[in-house]
């Protein structure tokens, strides 16, 4: 990704053993890239959402490990514990702990554990290194695929019509993953490839993932956007002004079921009633083979999130002002699901499947076995 015509990934690895991420909260108004130098500063660039995303969250535990490697070796475990395989025991949990409910945090956490354990202990610090870096790089591989099938669909439509319209909800862009994105993925293909694409981007209460993080983003690429208000997204999908919804997931259950954004099962509810085709873009790792919908864990956040709202004044101060009385409560839930029967397709790096237990099992035999 290319940022004021530099390229960027969104975590990477820096010479002094420490790890670079872009600080996700100060978007769109700064772009500032943190420092992350201990495991307990990637765990909190998780919980604070400095990172977000799922397949970031994923990125930024598995660097969170080889940073812990790095502290254990330095003789620095934190009163973890002396023992290497009780540390890094420790160290996982503390990071899974971070957030609940996208699967990708709990699937890298498991491939440094596996990996970690077969490596002989003067070799874990940079076995770590090179799986974390591993991670990274077929996340990009896994979106460039994403783009590709995703890229068919969208030709498909522009073929008709001339052009591409397309209803995003919260940010699965390259900001969320390491590059490229996942949702986002097909349609930068799109524009890259001369394709007419304006994407529709529902604003993503509260945190406003949608205005801040997706709208910047498809500037930095060029990409004609619209910013509107999540509740504006089923009047524009009753009138035809949206061809396809494509969305990102936190966790896809094996039958289909995506868990996503809260906000998405609304958008797949309205598309449904208006026939127009709702797709999840799914990498690999986002795919929890052990879990039913009901069972998945969704995310409640602090109630300020919902009685308070952030933004840059104009004269470039940064405040933060309440939108509701002050004794309101709130509930904050950050995620929902969206069963399968409103799922058009998943896209996933090995091509588009119906989200049904046998479409995803066709594609993924040799992982789910
Ligand atoms: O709370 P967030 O910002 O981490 O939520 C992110 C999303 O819901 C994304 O749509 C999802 O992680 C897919 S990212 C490729």
């Amino acid at each position: 990704m290319n940022v004021a015509g530099r390229a960027y990934r969104s975590i990477w690895p820096i010479e002094s053993g420490s790890v670079a991420v872009i600080d996700q909260r100060r978007l769109p108004h700064e772009f500032v890239v943190a420092q992350l130098d201990t495991w307990e500063q990637a765990a909190s660039a998780i919980h604070s959402m400095q990172v977000r995303g799922a397949p970031l969250i994923g990125a930024t535990a598995a660097y969170g490990v080889a940073l812990a490697m790095n502290q254990f070796e330095r003789g620095d475990a934190s009163g973890l514990g002396a023992d290497a395989a009780a540390f890094l025991e420790r160290t996982c949990e503390a990071l899974l702990a971070t957030r609940p409910t996208a699967v990708n945090l709990r699937w890298a956490l498991q491939r440094m554990r596996r990996v970690l354990a077969a490596a002989m202990p003067d070799q874990r610090a940079v076995a770590a290194w090179r799986e974390a870096a591993a991670i990274c790089d077929e996340d990009v591989a896994l979106n460039r695929a994403i783009g590709e099938h995703g890229l068919a669909l969208l030709r498909g439509i522009a073929e008709r019509k001339g052009s591409v319209q397309v209803l995003t909800h919260c940010n699965a862009g390259w900001l969320a993953t390491v590059d490229g994105g996942t949702a986002l993925a097909p349609v930068y293909a799109a524009f890259d490839s001369g394709i007419d694409v304006h994407v529709w981007v529902s604003e993503t209460r509260p945190r406003n993932q949608g205005a801040a993080l997706t709208c910047w983003e498809l500037a930095q690429h060029g990409v004609a956007h619209t910013l509107i208000a999540d509740n504006a997204a089923g009047l524009l999908l009753r009138r035809g002004q949206a061809d396809m919804v494509l969305v990102g997931a936190d966790r896809v259950t094996r039958d289909g079921d995506v868990c996503n954004k809260i906000g998405t099962y609304l958008k797949a509810l309205a598309a449904h009633d208006c026939g127009v085709p709702f797709y999840a873009a799914v990498p690999s790792p986002t795919i929890d083979w052990h879990i039913d919908a009901t069972d998945i864990v969704i995310e409640e956040r602090e109630a300020a999130e919902v009685l308070r709202t952030s933004g840059r004044t104009a004269t470039g101060a940064m405040q933060e002002v309440n939108i509701a009385p002050p004794a309101t409560r709130a509930a904050n839930f950050a995620f929902d699901v969206t069963p399968a029967r409103l799922v058009s397709g998943l896209i996933t790096e090995r091509g588009v499947c119906a989200a049904t237990l046998g479409g995803i099992g066709a594609l993924f035999a040799d992982i789910n076995a």
